[in-house]
């Protein structure tokens, strides 16, 4: 079934730990982006942990391998299910950043994140593919990154929802599928190009949807995420 992830996008500690507690009954992932990283990684991380909250760390690491190694082992907490990485980094990099999660996991004795691979950003629009130099559509750059990914022992990846049912085909359907860029019915895109709504997604075969600004920028967050879960429930 598939999972709701809200992104903990707001400037300070008190405001993302207001959300979780909001969020506590609803028992959603919630996820810990650049904003929490840079701001205030160990409180909002810490404060998850003390509430066994399930943490998705979208630290979309994109570096060498022995850096992004170094780095993977202090994302690794008990209640932290989901980290992910940039496939454009390569099947050295992402292979190191599996390696180091499960080692980590192994001498914390708790059961390792999955490692996902950022295909394309749902905020890439199919002209600007041409511009950074990547041949074919959205489509064939996310299937080309995920066999990368698959390869590499990533347990799946990040893409937009349009592209949830190709890869699925290709690489079978406990190949894990996690979109952002999810827009309930009558809300903004914003900087988000490739949308789909929530029943459009999980009709797709979305493992997770990813939701930031529909549910932190509502006037009642919690209203905002039963509405999700309600759309996620009604076949597209
Ligand atoms: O506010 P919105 O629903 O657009 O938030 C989407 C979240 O998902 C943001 O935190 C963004 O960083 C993240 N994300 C994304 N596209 C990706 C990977 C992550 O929008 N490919």
């Amino acid at each position: 079934m598939a999972q709701l992830i809200v992104a903990l996008d707001v400037p300070s500690a008190e405001r993302a730990e207001r959300l979780v507690d909001q969020l506590y009954e609803l028992d959603v992932i919630v996820k810990v982006g650049l904003e929490g990283l840079f701001g205030y990684p160990e409180r909002i991380l810490a404060y998850c942990e003390a509430r066994d909250v399930r943490v998705f760390i979208d630290a979309k690491l994109h570096d060498i391998p022995r850096t992004v190694a170094a780095a993977m082992v202090h994302l690794v907490r008990p209640n932290v299910r989901l980290v992910n990485v940039h496939a454009l980094g390569g099947l050295d990099m992402m292979r190191a950043a599996v390696d180091a999660a499960g080692e980590r996991a192994g001498e914390l004795g708790v059961n390792p994140p999955h490692v996902l691979a950022v295909t394309l950003l749902t905020s890439i629009a199919p002209e600007d593919l041409n511009e950074l130099g990547l041949q074919g559509g959205p489509g064939e750059n996310a299937i080309r990154l995920a066999a990368l990914a698959r390869d590499a022992g990533c347990a799946g990846v990040v893409c937009s929802a349009q592209e949830v049912r190709d890869l699925k085909r290709f690489f079978g359907d406990h190949f894990l599928t996690l979109t952002p860029g999810i827009r309930p019915v009558g809300s903004a895109h914003a900087d988000q190009k490739r949308v789909t709504t929530p029943a459009q997604a999980v009709a797709a075969g979305s493992d997770y949807l990813v939701v930031g600004r529909p549910v932190v920028d509502a006037d009642d967050p919690v209203a905002a995420v039963q509405s999700i879960l309600e759309e996620m429930s009604v076949r597209a």
